[in-house]
């Protein structure tokens, strides 16, 4: 089914979802799509990279009455009986609870494995004793590793380049014996550089668009590590929005127990990024004139990335609606806003 129909039909019969990571970007986003849809959504956070000021955001741009349609479990996913209090009478899990960063993981890898692995792991095993309709997780690109194959497609992965890159490809793993040993069938999207309002900007571990806009913003220096022709394949958080409530909801048996590639099928350098970033901020007034800096390679990352989005297309009828250009043009009023509260 397209998603304007997907969205019609979740209006018409309203489910109950679970997000864990509710707190986060990617979660709060989900969370405010799925309200905004009428559904009952059940959220699990333990606040570690998540914010309270998302769940509010997400509350005032949602009615009253939807509104009262989310429980909050402050939990954490390394505890089991957290994960199955979550799960209880629920239809569709999303599974966006986890530890971001390469560099995070390789400051401190045990703390990652234990979230990203155990953690997924007990909601693995939460959500199949609850006998939740589907669970759709975040994996990541991170899985492609070395493998130089560029656009990169879901069946051909090299080795992973860092521990994060590890727990991503150990969740795949796991969930495939999920479905082979006790017929418990996943769906894995592999997350391409997501972007867009309520990705944090502050911290060692910020990701690059809210890092630099936010230091276009308050007119500091903008680090590119490397010499700017890294690439990346830029993902508007709609369209991640999008591939989740298609995987969560779909009917087609062929479409389970797959991973599949989330993103837009674009390739952009640093150096290109940073000119869309500077001339869309320019659109709101933010005029920024400093070269930016260049410095080292950052280990473990890869030089280039660039999806194949054909298999989410064909199996999901994934339709990403928006470009980078289109996406940064959404995203920079946000952060021009909460930036300057
Ligand atoms: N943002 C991207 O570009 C990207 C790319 C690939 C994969 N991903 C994956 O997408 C998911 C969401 O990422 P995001 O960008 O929204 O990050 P985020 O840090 O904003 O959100 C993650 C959320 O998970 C919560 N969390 C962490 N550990 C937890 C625990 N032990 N128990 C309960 N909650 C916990 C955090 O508090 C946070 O709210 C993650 O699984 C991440 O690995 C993101």
């Amino acid at each position: 089914m397209q998603y304007e129909d997907v969205k019609k039909s979740l209006s018409n019969t309203p489910k109950t979802w679970l997000i864990t990571g509710v707190a986060g970007f990617i979660g709060s986003n989900l969370l405010e799509t799925l309200l905004k849809l009428n559904q009952k959504v059940v959220g699990l956070d333990n606040f570690a990279t998540g914010y309270q000021k998302n769940l509010d955001e997400v509350q005032s741009l949602v009615s009253a009455e939807q509104w009262q349609q989310f429980k909050f479990i402050e939990g954490d996913i390394r505890n089991i009986k957290d994960c199955q209090h979550a799960c209880n009478g629920v239809d569709y899990v999303l599974h966006q609870a986890a530890l971001g960063s390469v560099p995070r993981s390789l400051a401190d890898p045990i703390t990652t494995n234990e979230t990203n692995i155990s953690g997924f792991l007990n909601m693995l095993v939460a959500g199949r004793d609850a006998q939740v309709s589907s669970f759709t997780y975040a994996a990541s690109s991170s899985t492609y590793g070395d493998h130089p194959a560029l656009p990169k497609v879901e069946d051909a992965i090299g080795k992973p380049l860092s521990p994060y890159a590890v727990t991503k490809y150990v969740n795949e793993l796991y969930a495939e014996v999920f479905a082979r040993s006790y017929g418990f069938k996943s769906i894995g999207l592999r997350y391409f550089n997501v972007f867009g309002r309520r990705q944090d900007p502050n911290g060692a571990y910020a990701a690059v668009i809210p890092k630099w806009t936010a230091a276009m913003i308050e007119n500091d220096d903008v680090y590119i590590n490397g010499d700017g022709e890294t690439s990346r394949d830029f993902c508007y958080i709609d369209n991640t929005v999008q591939a989740n409530i298609l995987a969560a909801t779909t009917t087609n048996d062929d479409a389970k127990n797959q991973v599949y590639n989330v993103a837009v099928g674009d390739r952009t350098t640093l150096n290109e990024l940073f000119s869309s970033i500077k001339s869309a901020l320019a659109s709101s007034k933010v005029i920024y004139d400093k070269q930016p800096v260049y410095r080292d390679f950052r280990e473990g990352d890869v030089r280039h990335s660039q999806a194949d989005i054909s298999k989410a297309k064909n199996l999901l009828s994934y339709a990403p609606q928006f470009d980078i250009s289109k996406g940064i043009n959404r995203a920079m009023p946000w952060y021009v806003n909460s930036l300057n509260e």
